[in-house]
């Protein structure tokens, strides 16, 4: 362990810090996580790293975009944890504001994401980017960085995320991060933390059936042909519930019309027990 590193819980903290950087003449990365730092994170802060001066990670557990039913009570909490790991890694600072310095007595203003926010995720999560565009839209305007780094894992966000910077004219760049994964497959989550072990030895399946539906679809097959042999793949190695397995334009999340050449994405969520996990890749 190497020291520790800064926490600010409030905008005008955070704001000084980031404009004694800028006045030195230093570049500024954001991470936005909900915490519960795994790899996969860390991995986003490395890039953070590489791309900037310096790196402001973001830990916020966003009850906007959670339903009543979803598990905001039970998502995994380790601020001690996260804060040694970000220390080693030579984070600079960590913004940690609590719910009512993100949304003040009275809040009332909510961003509404279309096109690639709709459908997927949206139609199983109906409220999930509505919550996580207008709280990506705070966290810009509150740190104000050059870059944000966001991670492919949860790649529909990572394209409602662009689209939203490109509509609202917000100056940043954000930057996209390969999924992070363990040995045998297992897309890196927070969430795989629930898994019991019978779960977790099923849970890579999830990775393995999209793999061969992408595989499929480079070699000529029908998206929807690939999906379905998926779906079955996945249902068949014990997942309880499949919400879905599709094919789409890797940049807009249209359905995937073939022989346009334009790049495609299988993206996946299936349910082990009340785990949900999501994963994708490149067709
Ligand atoms: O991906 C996440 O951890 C969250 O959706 C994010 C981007 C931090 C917004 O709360």
């Amino acid at each position: 362990m190497t020291g520790s590193v800064p926490v600010v819980r409030t905008v005008s903290g955070l704001r000084a810090a980031v404009k004694a950087w800028r006045a030195a003449g230093e570049s500024v990365a954001l991470v936005p996580t909900m915490g519960a730092l795994h790899e996969g994170h860390l991995t986003l802060v490395r890039l953070a790293k590489e791309k900037c001066a310096r790196v402001v990670v973001s830990i916020f557990v966003n009850p906007a975009q959670f339903a009543p039913h979803e598990d905001f009570d039970r998502y995994p909490r380790d601020e001690a944890g996260d804060l040694a790991k970000l220390a080693d890694i030579g984070c600079d600072l960590v913004w940690g504001p609590d719910r009512g310095e993100m949304y003040p007595e009275g809040f009332a203003t909510r961003i509404v994401p279309g096109g690639a926010a709709e459908g997927l995720e949206s139609d199983f999560r109906p409220h999930f980017f509505g919550g996580v565009a207008t709280v990506c839209c705070k966290l810009f305007t509150q740190v104000l960085p050059d870059i944000a780094v966001f991670g492919e894992k949860d790649y529909q966000q990572l394209c409602v995320v662009r689209r939203l910077v490109r509509d609202l004219d917000l100056p940043l760049e954000i930057v996209g991060a390969p999924t992070v994964r363990e040995a045998d497959g297992l897309a890196m989550s927070s969430r795989n933390a629930y898994l019991t072990p019978e779960q977790r030895r099923i849970a890579p399946t999830l990775h393995k059936a999209i793999a061969n539906a992408a595989a499929a679809v480079s070699s000529g097959a029908a998206p929807e042909a690939a999906a379905m042999e998926a779906r079955g793949q996945i249902l068949a190695a014990g997942f309880d519930k499949v919400d879905y397995v599709e094919v789409r334009d890797a940049g807009t999340l249209a359905p995937a019309t073939t022989g346009t050449g334009r790049p495609l994405r299988v993206l996946a969520a299936a349910c082990l027990g009340k785990t949900r996990l999501i994963d994708n890749i490149a067709a």
